[in-house]
């Protein structure tokens, strides 16, 4: 494998694992070809060609230093200069993958937000609430992101030679999709009934050993679920008043990676559960379903930066 076919593998399990549909997200796509068609000057120059065919703005090959077949995979959930020192020691690493973004995929990673509306929509929120919601909270995101120091990492790979690339929320669709089915599946009637739901996972079952299990911060054990709704992917947290229209909703219960304190205390008044599955746990189950796809073209997958590592390869 090279790294544009693990780059193009990656994209297409994201879409496949989107919430919204194939279509649909194809429909986006083309709207974006469009709007991008009548761009001109500065602001063409300025427009990411990528992101006609990759839905995902924090998903990005970051850099490549040597254009080789990817035999050994060092992946992390954060890779920073040490990781990318760490590489360089070990000799024989062919490619870096971070799960977090950095350069350009941090820069626009608030873009990827506007699929929360539609999940939101999906269970029940008026999607007109939910982008409006959405619009306040992305642009308080891309605020928040400017200052920060993109590059430094992707600078220390360039330094290296380290192949480099990151996977955000093609990972995280594919972390929700699968804790949804599980979900799904199992039915539970009460908040308890999801614990052992979740406690059936590998990702949660090392972060037990880990001192990170799944942790009810909102209701209690005896709590009825309700409708479930599996909040891991579109960037970052959506805006903390949302929970007050999931309730709404019908929202009984939200599964999410992590929890602002703001937002708790939103959760809390709207009466809706809150279940912190986990945060390294949960976007490390995105990223193993990938790297199974990867370790089975016969490449060996190095842990390292926060990854749980399970493989699901028989
Ligand atoms: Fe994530
Ligand atoms: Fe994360």
């Amino acid at each position: 494998m090279k790294i544009s076919d693990i780059y193009k593998k990656a994209v297409q399990m994201g879409i496949d694992a989107d919430f919204r549909s194939n279509e649909y997200v194809a429909k986006l796509l083309e709207r974006r070809k469009q709007k991008y068609e009548k761009l001109s000057g500065h602001e063409k120059a300025e427009f990411d060609a990528e992101s006609l065919t990759n839905p995902y703005s924090d998903t990005r090959v970051l850099h490549v230093a040597d254009d080789r077949e990817i035999k050994k995979v060092m992946c992390g959930i954060d890779i920073e200069v040490g990781e990318i020192l760490l590489a360089k020691e070990l000799g024989d690493i062919d490619l870096v993958i971070s799960h977090h973004p950095m350069g350009r995929a941090l820069a626009d990673m608030h873009e990827v937000m506007e699929l929360q509306a539609d999940i939101f929509h999906q269970y029940g929120v008026p999607i007109n609430v939910g982008e409006g919601m959405m619009k306040e909270r992305t642009s308080e995101v891309a605020r928040g992101i400017n200052p920060r120091n993109h590059w430094r990492t992707v600078d220390a790979a360039k330094l290296l030679g380290i192949n480099l690339m990151c996977i955000h929320t093609a990972a995280d669709n594919i972390s929700a999709s699968f804790v949804r089915d599980a979900i799904t599946k199992g039915n539970p009637e009460r908040v308890e009934d999801l614990m052992e739901i979740l406690s059936g996972i590998g990702e949660y079952q090392q972060a037990e050993r880990l001192g990170v299990a799944p942790r009810i911060f909102t209701g209690s054990p005896e709590n009825r679920c309700g409708k479930v709704l599996v909040d891991m992917t579109g960037g970052t947290e959506g805006p903390p008043k949302i929970y007050e229209r999931m309730a709404q909703a019908g929202i009984g219960t939200v599964v999410g990676m992590h929890i602002s304190e703001d937002h708790k205390k939103e959760a809390e008044a709207a009466h809706v559960n809150v279940v912190v599955a986990g945060h390294m746990s949960s976007d490390s189950i995105g990223m193993n379903l990938i790297l199974d796809e990867i370790a089975k073209q016969g490449a060996e997958i190095v842990q390292a930066g926060g990854l749980f590592r399970v493989s699901r390869n028989k």
